[in-house]
């Protein structure tokens, strides 16, 4: 078969793809059950689930709802009324000057990334080649292959700030930022998620201003991936309020909310900016999905969206980022270990400084024995150069049982005291 460079490009071998295939492996190679720490699947929270129950079930019933469910497409930029409604919400919740055109709706937040990231970086007029600067990796592993061309993304190596009880937390190399000339020349747009998925990290108010002056001297974009963050599902831990700025465009989507497989995004920016998406939207899924804006439309008429998550997934989340950290400190005793200080998401990012193998021989030796993880190597895209860090980390979940999380990390600790010893399981 031959392909287009397009062609060989998506359909290469994508950190991304190995992860959503690994979703599908329930079972190992000797019929036991998987622990599934890989994927980003949100937990399973009743009082949500029993919301959107009830909510489908109203629409199922009302003859008017249903029929405005599924027999017409949306506009490219989703229903109207809705996109209202969620401009005046989303507005009063933030305190940010947002109409309904400056809102367009995607099918999953991923297929808005591919859109905005792909409207700024590559080939440009000129024939200039721009990137996205990603001013902090580790970044979402979900961005590494978006780009249409190659060499797509310019990104930094953070300063490790070491903490007490075995943490550490990633901060943005402002100083590198400034002595890098490429910056100045390459960068098309910053983009950054806050919460940071996969560290769990979340970017300061004050770094984020000091990457937004930066987008400001530079005259781009500034991204922030708001999957995990406020005002929904809000999984914020500590610090982190929500950042405004002329230069802003605001992801959101309803996946940890609980609706993942129901697929809508939400960006947020400026008229001329979401023209632009609604036009490349049209010519992609010439529509987006009206599913999550009916599932969700009553929750945000209440302003329950904003309270459940705040009040009620939040410390669903918390409590099992608590015990998770707690379990690796019970079973990592005698390791050379570190977690990334979990301030937000449902991730915990696992250091093992010298590990003797790397993380993708760790990965697969952790799914032999029924655990699955994500190798920390596919979440540094654009580094100009190697970085021996990038192969001591993984990334694991925490939204399954407590039990079956403690007994996972049971095997990842066991696993790697092995290796360091020099005899593997
Ligand atoms: C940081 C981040 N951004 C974006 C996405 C894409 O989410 P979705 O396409 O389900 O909205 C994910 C999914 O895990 C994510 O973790």
């Amino acid at each position: 078969m031959r392909l287009s460079l397009f062609g060989e490009k998506l359909t290469g071998k994508a950190g991304i793809l190995s992860l959503m295939d690994d979703l599908g492996a329930g079972v190992t190679e000797d019929g036991r059950e998987m622990i599934m720490m890989g994927g980003g699947n949100p937990g399973i929270f009743p009082p949500m689930q029993e919301a959107l129950r009830a909510r489908l079930q109203k629409i199922v019933s009302d003859p008017a709802l249903f029929h405005q469910l599924i027999d017409a497409y949306a506009p490219p930029g989703g229903d109207t009324a809705f996109l209202r409604l969620l401009a005046e919400r989303l507005g009063a919740e933030l305190g940010w000057p947002i109409e309904a055109d400056n809102i367009c709706l995607t099918n999953g937040s991923q297929s808005a990334f591919f859109m905005l990231l792909n409207l700024f970086a590559g080939e440009a007029e000129g024939g200039r080649h721009r990137k996205i600067l990603l001013p902090m990796v580790p970044e979402y592993i979900g961005y590494a292959d978006l780009g249409i061309g190659d060499d797509f993304f310019l990104s930094m190596r953070p300063v490790i700030d070491p903490l007490p009880d075995n943490l550490f937390k990633y901060r943005v190399d402002f100083a590198k930022l400034a002595e890098s000339s490429d910056i100045v020349n390459d960068v098309a747009a910053i983009c950054l998620s806050r919460p940071s998925n996969p560290t769990g990290n979340v970017v300061s108010d004050e770094e984020l201003r000091e990457v937004d002056r930066l987008a400001e001297c530079l005259d781009i974009p500034l991204i922030i991936d708001g999957a995990y963050g406020l005002p929904f599902p809000a999984l914020v831990y500590g610090q982190g309020r929500p950042y405004w700025s002329e230069r802003l465009i605001f992801c959101l989507s309803l996946s940890k909310l609980g609706l993942p497989s129901i697929r809508c995004g939400i960006v947020i920016a400026s008229a001329e900016i979401i023209k632009r998406i609604r036009a490349m939207n049209s010519i992609l899924a010439l529509s987006p999905s009206k599913v999550g804006p009916m599932m969700i439309e009553e929750m945000l008429v209440s302003g329950d969206i904003f309270t459940i998550s705040q009040q009620r997934l939040r410390p669903f989340y918390q409590r099992k980022m608590e015990a998770a950290v707690e379990a690796v400190r019970r079973s990592c005793v005698g390791i050379n270990y570190q977690v990334h200080k979990p301030e937000g998401a449902f991730f915990l990012w696992l250091w093992f400084p010298g590990l003797p193998v790397t993380s993708l021989e760790l990965y697969r030796r952790l799914k032999r024995r029924g655990v699955l993880v994500v190798s920390g190597h596919y979440f540094f895209p654009g580094l100009p150069e190697p970085w021996p860090h990038s192969h001591e980390c993984i990334r694991v979940t925490y939204v399954q049982d407590e039990a079956v999380v403690r007994r996972g990390i049971e095997i990842i600790a066991d696993e790697v005291r092995a290796i360091f010893s020099g005899c593997s399981v």
